[in-house]
Formats: C-alpha cells, structure tokens, sequence
C-alpha cells in the first residue's frame, strides 16, 4: 500500500487499522484480515525477547523481525521502527540507519519517536524518499527518564505543546503520525488541526485510525494495558492447550492411533528382537 492512500482514507473519513506484528505466521494473519498497516514495533523488545523497555531493541533486531514480516504480509503498508538512537546522533547516521530498514530489512517506511526535536531528522529522511511515521504523546523509548507511562495532554498547554510538535512534523514531511496515552480531547484536536492522519493508542476515538499490539488484542500475556479491548484470549488458550498436551504425554493418550505411522506387518517381522 502508498501512503497516499492513507491520506485519501482521512479525506473519506475512513477508519485506518494497524497492528502490530514481528514474526511471519502473524504477519500472514494481519494480511489474511485485511488490516491496511502493520507496526514492526520495537515493543517486540518486551512482548517476543523479554525486556523491560524498548531501550536494548537494535536496529539489527528489528531487520530480522521486519524480513519475516515482509514474507508473510504484502497488502498493508509495513513500517519499522526506529530503535532508540539511531535517529538522534545525526542526520546521516539517521539515513544509514533507515535505509538498512527499508533495503535489507523489506520495510515500506519507518516510524520514530519525538517532537518537534526530531524534525530535522523526519526531514533528512523525506528528503531522500524514506517516508516517515511520526510518534507523539507517550514515549516508550523515554521510559528511562522517568514518568513516561502517564497519560499525555491532560492540560490546555500540554494538549496544544503536543500539537505544535505534531505541526512541526509534519511540515518536515511525515506521512502520518502515532498518538500514544493522550487524552481523547487533545487527540481530537491534534486530529483536527493535521492533513496526515493520526493512528491513536490509548488516546480515545477521535483519531483517523487505531494502533494495538498484536500481544496486546489477542490477550497473549495475563494483563493489558487498560486502554486495550480483548479480542481474544490466547494466554488462557495457549496454557490449556500446553497443560492438556502435558496430561495427555503423562498418560500415555499421546501420541495416540492418529498420530502414528506403522510398518508393514511383513517388514516389522524382519525386526531384530
Ligand atoms: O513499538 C510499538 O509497538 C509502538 C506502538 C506502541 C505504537 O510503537
């Protein structure tokens, strides 16, 4: 998909649908149910490798999760995130960066976060062809300066702070931009105020289209982020499957007749012992 499309879809008033995905099974999924966007997030830092925060996902991380992404999913529009500093040190390390995103890892565009700080840097990407997905209000990668996980924008001066970098943004050229934990109001008015449409988590339903974790709708672990609606419950699927293998393996159930291939009476005769 072009990210020309998108802003026709904004102009319709039509809802545009992302999500998450890091691996090709779920990525044949995402394509199967017709989504328009798939995030190769570096939240797949926390939800596949383990980690506490986004901060030790490397540019090479999300490569290799991106390729098997790009296999399974050709109809939506795929976009890498950029890893924590590989798009703040300088405009060139940034284009190096993105590019390996796009070559080797398969990716359509790439997103980062920040506000009118990175600018420039949204900019130097555009300028040579990469399009860039923005990413305002809570900032995963910040996490370590502390009070990152705290709604956004629940003031008049922060809701219009986070505008005016919404503004700079996309004067630098960013196709689209991701609005995460703000207040549904400020949403509305970053909404309002933008050309490129904005893909809101946790920031209410005024946004031009809606961002979940994959882990997250899918109920893969116990709990969720309380702006996140159920979709499904694999954490309770997968445990019970797990456990009724396990029972099944322990008595003796499995394999059963179904799932065992025999020799031909004759040949088994043959056998030793
Ligand atoms: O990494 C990610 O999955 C994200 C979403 C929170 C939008 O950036």
């Amino acid at each position: 998909m072009m990210v020309s499309r998108l802003w026709k879809m904004k102009e319709k008033g039509e809802k545009i649908t992302m999500t998450t995905a890091y691996d090709y099974p779920t990525a044949l999924l995402v394509e199967k149910a017709g989504l328009d966007m798939i995030l190769v997030g570096d939240s797949v830092g926390m939800v596949v490798l383990g980690y506490e925060n986004p901060v030790p996902v490397t540019v090479d991380d999300i490569i290799h999760h991106t390729k098997a992404v790009v296999k399974g999913a050709k109809t939506p529009l795929i976009v890498a995130d950029m890893p924590f500093m590989s798009y703040h040190i300088s405009p060139e390390e940034t284009k190096r960066n993105a590019a390996r995103l796009i070559q080797e890892g398969g990716a359509d565009a790439v997103k980062l976060e920040g506000g009118r700080e990175v600018a420039p840097m949204v900019k130097a990407l555009v300028d040579v062809g990469i399009p860039v997905q923005a990413h305002i209000g809570l900032m995963p990668q910040r996490a370590s300066v502390g009070g990152a996980f705290k709604v956004q924008g629940k003031d008049v001066e922060t809701a219009n702070a986070i505008l005016d970098d919404a503004l700079e943004l996309e004067d630098a050229g960013a196709f689209s931009v991701v609005i995460e934990f703000v207040t549904a109001e400020a949403a509305q008015l970053i909404t309002k105020n933008l050309k490129m449409p904005t893909i809101g988590i946790g920031a209410g339903p005024y946004c031009d289209g809606q961002v979940l974790l994959s882990h997250d709708l899918l109920g893969y672990y116990e709990s969720q982020p309380p702006f996140v609606k159920l979709y499904a419950d694999l954490n309770k699927t997968i445990t019970e499957s797990f456990k009724a293998y396990r029972d099944d393996v322990r008595a003796s159930k499995y394999p059963g007749e179904d799932h065992t291939v025999y020799m031909d009476k004759e040949e088994k005769k043959k056998l030793r012992g």
